[in-house]
């Protein structure tokens, strides 16, 4: 038997009204914050992830050449393409320019339990606002996002990531010489960053304090250890987001995200429930747009791992309200069938979902069908009645049936 790839999924009818529902929340959620949808190609060229996403992005490419000898790549995430959209066609516009995207990611990972090769990101991007405020922003539309899902165990974790930057430059480690001991750190792995700080010449005082650092959590009283501008610029953000009823964050200088780009502001979200693959939501600030060719300019943005954020809203037994099948036409023979998809025609037509028998069912087995599509009411059909001009509108809960003129059956649903 065919398989489909593996770390990719398929997705059954029930499973797809339940993500289309969710991604309606984040959507509707986005557009209270004034921003507005984008779209890019699923795939883009090498060049645009391996610029300035780092060693990990790049190690997970799905790249190939295609028949022109070009180097494409399926995009692992959406916010070099956002960055490449607006450098090519959207730098004039109005600031700041808002934008959300939702669409599918790759990434040529181990799957396990929340981490597929193909997944979903919803994510938003903030482009040449300034400062804190635009920071607060997205993190607050992200933290309302995950509120509107109505997912209640998970935890939001703000860092910057020129803490780091700062102290490994203090020690002698080159600008571009960061990012396999930021990817290291990134990952809590102790053991693997010592021995490259070691190879820079970097002392066992300085690698603890490092250490230590990457390991501070607290509330906004951990700040202390971030004097001068960063500390106050989080400080910033953090009031900012409190105003804005996002009170619950947590302060980690140890955010320091798996891609290259950051520059300033980092976040985090998580779900403990999740396990290993925990981070629900990740962003930050970023220069990317002078990489691309444009001018540089401030941009900040997030993204939620869609699939792993459902996984978490499943743990905790959240339910979203189901599509029924309002009507399930049943006609009872044959020479009444003309009229009974007039009947649904007009059903539908008026914006009511109605399905009909097409496999020449009896009716006892009819309405056992129409009971496993899960439909509301059975309209039967049948010579006698229609002679009369009426159909009987059968309860498939109650049971209880009625007969209901024709030219009625249309209200008869609305009202
Ligand atoms: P990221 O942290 O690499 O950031 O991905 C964002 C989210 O996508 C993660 O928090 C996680 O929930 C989900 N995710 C990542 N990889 C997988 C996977 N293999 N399977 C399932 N879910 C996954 C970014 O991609 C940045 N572009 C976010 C951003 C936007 N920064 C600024 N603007």
């Amino acid at each position: 038997m065919a398989q489909r790839p593996r770390g990719t999924r398929d997705f059954l009818p029930d499973e797809m009204e339940r993500r289309r529902h969710y991604e309606g929340v984040l959507r509707r959620r986005a557009e209270t914050f004034g921003f507005r949808e984008i779209s890019t190609p699923i795939f883009e060229e090498t060049e645009l992830f391996v610029a300035r996403s780092g060693p990990n992005i790049v190690e997970e490419l799905y790249a190939f050449e295609d028949k022109g000898g070009r180097g494409i790549s399926l995009r692992p995430e959406l916010t070099a393409p956002a960055i490449r959209l607006y450098v090519n066609g959207m730098s004039n516009d109005p600031k700041p320019v808002k934008a959300f995207y939702f669409g599918q990611c790759f990434r040529y990972e181990r799957p396990q339990s929340g981490r597929y090769r193909e997944f979903f990101q919803f994510g938003a991007e903030l482009i040449g606002g300034s400062g804190p405020e635009s920071d607060a922003e997205v993190i607050a539309l992200a933290a309302a996002m995950v509120r509107d899902l109505g997912l209640k165990n998970y935890k939001v974790r703000l860092g910057h990531i020129g803490v780091l930057r700062d102290r490994l430059a203090s020690v002698g480690i080159p600008g571009d010489g960061m990012a396999e001991i930021l990817q290291k750190l990134d990952k809590k792995a102790f053991d693997e960053a010592r021995p490259i700080l070691e190879s820079r010449g970097v002392g066992d005082a300085d690698i603890e304090s490092i250490f230590g650092l990457v390991s501070t959590v607290g509330g906004p009283e951990v700040l202390s250890a971030v004097p001068g501008e960063i500390g106050e610029y989080m400080g910033r953000v953090l009031a900012l987001l409190d105003a804005m009823g996002v009170g619950d964050v947590e302060v980690d200088l140890g955010v320091v995200r798996g891609l290259d780009y950051y520059t300033g502001i980092v976040f985090e979200m998580e779900a403990p429930a999740l396990g290993a693959e925990k981070q629900i939501c990740g962003g930050g600030s970023y220069a990317l747009a002078e990489v691309f060719g444009g001018e540089p300019v401030f941009t900040t943005g997030f993204a939620i791992g869609f699939d792993r954020i459902l996984l978490a809203m499943e743990k905790e037994g959240l339910e979203h309200p189901r599509k029924a099948l309002r009507a399930y036409i049943v006609p009872v023979s044959d020479d009444v069938r003309v009229e009974a998809a007039r009947i649904v025609a007009s059903l539908r037509d008026a914006g009511i979902s109605a399905d009909i028998d097409l496999m020449d069912r009896k009716m006892g087995r009819a309405l056992k069908h129409a009971s496993s599509v899960g439909a509301e009411k059975a309209v039967i059909v049948g010579a006698k009645e229609l002679s009369q001009g009426v159909a009987t509108v059968r309860d498939m809960e109650s049971g209880e049936q009625s007969e209901v003129p024709l030219d009625c059956l249309v209200d008869h649903f609305l009202s």
